[in-house]
């Protein structure tokens, strides 16, 4: 097979892990005799440095043309410490989404048996979770109407959904709950927010499409505690915009570590794969980041824009492979980990390319 696939490293260690994502790729494509053409683009503080906007029309346009993208992530501390900065690294990331049409975030959240211990929850509590969140990733509060009023002395984000929108990530997380335990959980703030409560008639609406999925509903803040309390109650969620951003930085404690979940960001054109975690500056440089969450982006990449499912399972098992070699990351090793088993960024890359 040959296709075409665009590598945004972005900012941060969106750089470091990236390049363990791409060689893994290029792995794929020797063991499987495919031949993976690839083209670089900027996004993030690297952009605006360069181009002076944080997603430049030449990027965009090489996303459009490509066959799939694996990004990394965007993000300076230079911003995130400056309220009053125009331009801004995560706009590019923003802008992307919204370009591309890419409306459904998958976010798988799934426990390494190797990891039981890596966590700070009890390996009781943990074992067996598997849960796939639909976060929605083109509305809601992120993309309405936002600005100052009073002089500046207030300030507004204005959520809007549209039921077009919650319908076609509706149904993409009800096909996907038919594939595996068959239960949806739709989340949201229905006893305060109005977008919420149109979501809530919307899925009520779709579930009757979907009489074999067995569907209930919660409250964000409910579904917070939950997590953590019995993780495993979980098969698919479904949510929008903001909430499944800050649930799913939750539930990559179920995983271990942020530096383990990959997502897909998919819709009507080019799909996006990438880590959910952001540059991570605190440990940019220093060649510790994990490089799971890319490499696992790398094979959702492969399963759901190229449909290479044995391809994408070979880096699931090697990753696997790697873990209960007993080799780990800083961020997953646990107490009983030896020093020696501790890689950085590149060695553990190695170590999961050697098992490919
Ligand atoms: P972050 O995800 O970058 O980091 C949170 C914590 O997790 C940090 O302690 C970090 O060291 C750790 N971590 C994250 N990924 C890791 C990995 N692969 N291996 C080991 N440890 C890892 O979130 P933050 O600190 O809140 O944000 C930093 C910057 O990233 C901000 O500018 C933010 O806007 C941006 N951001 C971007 C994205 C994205 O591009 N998708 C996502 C989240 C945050
Ligand atoms: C993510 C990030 C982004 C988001 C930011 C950086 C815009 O946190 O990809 O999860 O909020 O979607
Ligand atoms: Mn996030």
């Amino acid at each position: 097979m040959k296709k075409n696939i665009l590598i945004v490293p972005g900012d941060g260690i969106g750089q470091e892990v990236t390049a363990v994502g791409k060689k893994v790729l290029d792995k794929i494509a020797e063991k499987f005799g495919h031949e993976f053409v690839y083209d670089e683009a900027l996004i993030g503080h690297v952009a605006i440095e360069a181009t002076g906007e944080a997603l430049p029309d030449e990027s965009l346009q090489k996303m459009k043309n490509s066959d799939a993208v694996l990004f990394g992530a965007v993000g300076h501390p230079k911003y995130d410490n400056d309220p009053s900065a125009k331009v801004r690294p995560e706009q590019g990331l923003l802008k992307m989404r919204k370009e591309l049409g890419l409306y459904a975030n998958l976010r798988p959240i799934k426990l390494f048996d190797e990891l039981l211990g890596a966590s700070s929850i009890k390996p009781e509590i943990l074992k067996g979770a598997d849960i796939l969140f639909f976060r929605e990733l083109t509305g809601d509060i992120y993309f309405g109407e936002k600005g100052r009023k009073d002089n500046g002395d207030s300030a507004y984000d204005i959520a809007t959904y549209s039921k077009f929108e919650v319908e076609r990530i509706a149904r993409k997380a009800f096909e996907a709950a038919r594939t595996r335990r068959k239960k949806l959980c739709s989340v949201d703030k229905a006893n305060v927010l109005e977008t919420s409560r149109l979501w809530r008639e919307v899925v009520q609406q779709v579930a009757k499409d979907y009489p074999d999925v067995e569907v209930e509903y919660q409250f964000v803040d409910a579904t917070a505690m939950l997590l953590i309390k019995d993780p495993k109650r979980f098969d698919v969620v479904l949510t929008a915009n903001l909430f499944g951003d800050i649930l799913t930085d939750e539930a990559s404690q179920i995983a271990g570590s942020m530096g383990m979940l990959a997502s897909a960001s998919i819709g009507d054109g080019t799909g996006v794969y990438e880590p959910i975690h952001g540059s991570a500056h605190d440990i940019t440089g220093k060649g510790i980041a994990n490089p799971m969450a890319s490499v696992l982006s790398a094979a959702l990449l492969l399963d759901i824009s190229f449909g290479l499912k044995e391809e994408s399972n070979a880096i699931i098992n090697a990753v696997d492979a790697v873990l209960k070699a007993g080799f780990r990351t800083a961020d997953i090793a646990d107490a009983s980990t030896p020093k020696e088993k501790i890689l950085g960024t590149d060695a553990i890359g190695e170590e999961i390319i050697k098992r490919l």
